[in-house]
């Protein structure tokens, strides 16, 4: 049976990008290693750990969160069986829906790894051993990335004492000192669950500031928050050893500027320095599918390898490994595999870290426009001048607008606060249309919102807010 399309991986890339090719009336099948679809996001990723970032963050509220609000709550206590339990149940309601929507959308489903034997062929070997080849007009490879450990350091992940992201979300107990190599997304949202639930955590960053690349005045205050929430840095300093020992584990790490080395000991280690392109087993090289210098497959503007007919979205290709960035090119991938004129503006993809007050930011930042040469003014509010916020103890965080000076155009919107991971798509459609900061300011914005306070940022970009 021929095929017009095989997908191999059914991360949020690969499962997107085969039920929009086949709404747009393709014959399509897909390939999976692991049992049940979703890939790293939803099985391990994305949604498990805001599983548990909710359970840990009403845990903390209801333990000491509250009683300035009039709530006043005794005895809290964890249980965290359940709290996994919830996870667990939130993971199987999202993959189940993709094998939903598989079968809604007549996609046929392979479980086994699948192989390239070359363009037009797939192999799909089972667990089992069988193996079977599938022919098909159109290969796209989606398999995501995989941990990539500390660069030049040895570190044996055992998913116990020293975890990746996927045994740090499924400890079996809350660790007394959680040591968190690398303060990126996965550090901070992982360390703020085990923290919540009374770990004492320590960050160990190799760069002089956390989520490196974001915008530095956010950066800088979204780590006071943190560090007043109980979260330790160690910043500027290079992870060196990662070693188990009798009880638990033990950290080195040395100034990046030079400088004698300390060690910590840790009952768990998270290893959060980044992830890398997965391609093993799929048989690139054999089918001369070419890999940039970073193991990256090499695309073209059209998602294209050098291989006809061969196509890769996703982690495995250049840009930042985000789940709705792998999803917008897994339909933009199917438009133009159908004959159309699929597009992602990667101008406008918004970044969210999922912490408490979160962290989201859209567009430039203001080091990239200082880089750039760009001229641009800033707006900002601070929640502390939010009605809404007070209201709610949420008055962490502010909202900052980037707009060219002389066009007002809307070039970047940062925001820490509580839900900023939603009051950013709203600069995220701003940005689409080319909005200015006074299209945002001029919007009517319902009283009493968050959203208020992105509103007076653009009222500050282009003159002046009314609530400072
Ligand atoms: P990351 O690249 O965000 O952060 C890794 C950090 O480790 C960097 O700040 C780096 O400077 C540091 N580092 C590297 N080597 C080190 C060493 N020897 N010693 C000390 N620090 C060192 O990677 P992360 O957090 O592992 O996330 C992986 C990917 O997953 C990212 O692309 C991220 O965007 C994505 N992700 C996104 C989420 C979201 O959008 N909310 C959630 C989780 C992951």
């Amino acid at each position: 049976m021929a095929y017009d399309l095989i997908v191999i991986g059914t991360g949020p890339g690969g499962y997107v990008c085969a039920i929009k090719a086949a709404q747009l009336g393709m014959k399509v099948a897909v390939v999976e290693k692991r049992a049940t679809f979703g890939g790293t996001c939803l099985n391990i990723g994305c949604i498990p750990s805001k599983a548990l970032l909710h359970a840990s963050e009403v845990f903390a509220h209801a333990s000491h969160g509250m009683a300035d609000l009039g709530v006043e709550v005794s005895g809290t206590t964890l249980n965290l069986d359940k709290m996994m339990g919830h996870k667990d149940a939130t993971v199987k309601a999202n993959v189940d829906g993709v094998a939903f929507l598989f079968k809604k959308n007549k996609i046929e489903s392979f479980i086994g790894t699948g192989k390239i034997v070359s363009a037009g062929k797939v192999s799909v070997t089972a667990d089992d051993g069988t193996v079977q080849e599938l022919e098909t007009k159109n290969i796209v490879i989606a398999t995501g990335s995989d941990v990539a450990g500390i660069p030049g350091v040895a570190v044996e992940i055992d998913e116990k004492v020293i975890v990746s992201s996927t045994g740090g979300i499924a400890l079996d107990k809350v660790p007394g000192h959680m040591v968190v190599v690398g303060g990126g997304v996965i550090g901070l949202e992982l360390g703020s669950v085990w923290s919540r639930l009374g770990a004492k955590v320590t960050v160990v960053e190799y760069l002089d500031s956390i989520l490196g690349g974001m915008d530095g005045e956010v950066s800088k205050q979204f780590q006071r928050i943190l560090a007043k929430q109980g979260i330790e840095f160690n910043l500027g300093a290079k992870v060196t050893g990662v070693e188990k020992t009798e009880s638990g584990a033990k950290v080195t790490f040395e100034p990046v500027k030079g400088g004698d080395a300390q060690t910590i000991d840790a009952d768990v280690v998270l290893v959060a320095t980044g992830r890398k392109p997965f391609t093993a087993g799929l048989g690139l090289e054999e089918a001369g599918v070419v890999l940039d210098n970073r193991g990256r497959v090499e695309i073209n503007g059209h998602y294209a390898t050098n291989v006809a007919g061969i196509y890769a979205i996703g982690d495995v290709v250049k840009g930042p490994m985000l789940a709705h960035k792998a999803e917008d090119e897994g339909v933009a991938l199917a438009e133009i595999l159908a004959g159309q004129h699929g597009h992602v503006n990667y101008d406008v993809i918004p970044g969210v870290v999922y912490t408490q007050p979160e962290v989201a930011s859209v567009g430039k930042t203001e080091e990239e426009l200082k880089a750039a040469g760009v001229s641009y003014k800033v707006g900002k509010f601070p929640f502390t001048a939010n009605g809404r916020a007070r209201a709610m103890q949420a008055t962490d965080g502010f909202v900052k607008v980037l707009a060219d000076k002389d066009t007002d155009r809307v070039l970047g919107v940062h925001i820490i606060g509580l839900g900023a991971g939603e009051l950013i798509h709203e600069a995220a459609v701003l940005m689409e249309f080319g909005g200015s900061s006074e299209d945002l300011g001029r919007t009517c914005h319902a009283h009493p919102t968050m959203s208020e306070a992105v509103k007076e940022a653009a009222l500050a970009t282009f003159f002046k807010p009314i609530h400072m």
